[in-house]
């Protein structure tokens, strides 16, 4: 009987069809500008999948597939969607919410935000609009959150900086180290420095390629190519080359996470590269239950960001639930950036309405309170019986 059950499940499993956008009617409404091939106007977008959907009829296949690809099978790609959906919540009644907006502002290593989201580095930018990376700095400077740009951006990435609407916002640069030397790296810090940034967020997911057979077809290959040889010593060594904080992004495990911790980084990124790197690699919000359970001192010694399928004001609870500081959004701003810096300010308008009623609707007065209570990670898992 076991043995049939399993069976039965797994074949249940195999034939599961997966919505990259859940069925909320966006076919039904908008289908008609999938027909014609034109962006449907800003203000029937709903939520962020909406911005997936019109950038994926709208834009030409190979600059949307670079976008939406994830590594080999994309098993990856599908659970940072689908994980955040697996775990209930645990809804509180007649708590007073007023005020709740007043709390998502937030630091950051120190610097004010206006909410604890931000968005992710993400290369190429040129692919859904001729301004790239420009309007994500300006989406993000209206919407006062944190942005972090990619090296390998479309635009030189020197010249975002300027785009700040004032040298008071806050940029935190990604690197990937082409040349790994040590005087190439000090040259590039310096730069970095210079060019205002306040962080060097150093992905470290990303040793060998990404086996992406979707971009591949496309021939909308990864921007990062080769293998790399950096240890723990090497950060070490690289932080000595910088006054600014250097955050290794791509961190999965608590063991990990308690190295960084001993390595002195003054802030963590939990990530899977949005499933672009390793395939059935852990989602953020697994890699952050993992460390609550094994290790929840790690939130209180460093700041910890997570990233990866976050569409939903709810996702960002959930994340911020366990101890996470701020949350990384990256593909919904790629497809936004189609409509230029409206679209980008208003996946920062969208997610903020949403953390506003969600938070409210959980009974949550102070997103600062938001803890694990609120939600019941011992359901099991309920595709796996
Ligand atoms: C098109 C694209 C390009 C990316 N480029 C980079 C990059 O240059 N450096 C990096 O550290 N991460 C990169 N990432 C990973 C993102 O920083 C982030 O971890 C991921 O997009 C989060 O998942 P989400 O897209 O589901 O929100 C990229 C992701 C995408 C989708
Ligand atoms: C494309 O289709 C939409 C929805 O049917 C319509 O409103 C719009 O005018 C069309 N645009 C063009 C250029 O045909
Ligand atoms: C951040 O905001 C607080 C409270 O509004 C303020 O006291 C502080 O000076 C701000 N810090 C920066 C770096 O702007
Ligand atoms: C598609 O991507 C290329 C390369 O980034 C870019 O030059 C082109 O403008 C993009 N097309 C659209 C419609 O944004
Ligand atoms: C690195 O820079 C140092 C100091 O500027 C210099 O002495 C050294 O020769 C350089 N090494 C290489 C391999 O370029």
């Amino acid at each position: 009987m076991r043995t049939s059950a399993l069976f039965f499940a797994s074949v249940a499993l195999a034939a599961r069809p997966f919505d990259n956008e859940p069925d909320t009617g966006i076919e039904a409404v908008l289908g008609g500008f999938a027909a014609n091939k034109t962006l449907p106007p800003l203000r029937s977008i709903q939520g962020l999948p909406d911005f997936d959907w019109a950038a994926r009829q709208y834009l030409p296949a190979s600059n949307y597939t670079y976008y939406r690809n994830g590594a080999a099978g994309e098993w990856s790609y599908r659970n940072n969607l689908e994980v955040f959906q697996r775990f209930r919540l645990r809804p509180r009644v007649l708590v007073d919410i007023t005020g709740v907006e007043s709390t998502f502002s937030t630091t950051l290593l120190g610097y004010n935000f206006s909410a604890p989201f931000f968005i992710s580095p993400c290369a190429r930018g040129g692919n859904a609009h001729p301004d790239a990376e420009w309007n994500l700095v300006k989406g993000a400077g209206q919407g006062n959150i944190l942005y972090m740009p990619s090296l390998y951006s479309s635009k030189p990435w020197q010249s975002i900086y300027p785009q700040r609407n004032s040298t008071g916002q806050v940029l935190f640069q990604q690197v990937y180290l082409d040349d790994p030397s040590i005087n190439a790296t000090r040259t590039l810090f310096q730069n970095i420095e210079a060019a205002g940034a306040k962080a060097i967020v150093l992905t470290v997911d990303s040793p060998g390629d990404g086996v992406r057979h979707r971009a591949a077809r496309y021939g909308a290959g990864s921007a990062n190519t080769g293998l790399s040889y950096f240890t723990w010593e090497y950060y070490q060594e690289l932080q000595a080359l910088t006054k600014l904080p250097l955050i290794p992004k791509g961190i999965q495990t608590v063991e990990d996470a308690r190295l960084a911790v001993e390595n002195g980084a003054k802030a963590i990124f939990l990530s899977n590269h949005g499933g672009r790197q390793l395939d059935t690699s852990p989602s953020s919000l697994e890699v952050a239950l993992e460390i609550y359970q094994e290790a929840p001192e790690i939130f209180k010694q460093t700041e910890v960001y997570a990233d990866g399928g976050v569409r939903y004001g709810i996702d960002v609870l959930k994340l911020l639930s366990l101890g996470v500081r701020a949350v990384g959004v990256g593909r919904p701003f790629m497809y936004a950036n189609a409509y230029g810096v409206d679209g980008v300010k208003k996946v920062i308008d969208i997610l903020k309405y949403e953390l506003l009623n969600d938070a409210a609707n959980l009974g949550v007065g102070d997103l600062k309170k938001v803890g694990p209570e609120f939600v019941n990670w011992k359901q099991t898992n309920q595709w796996f019986p």
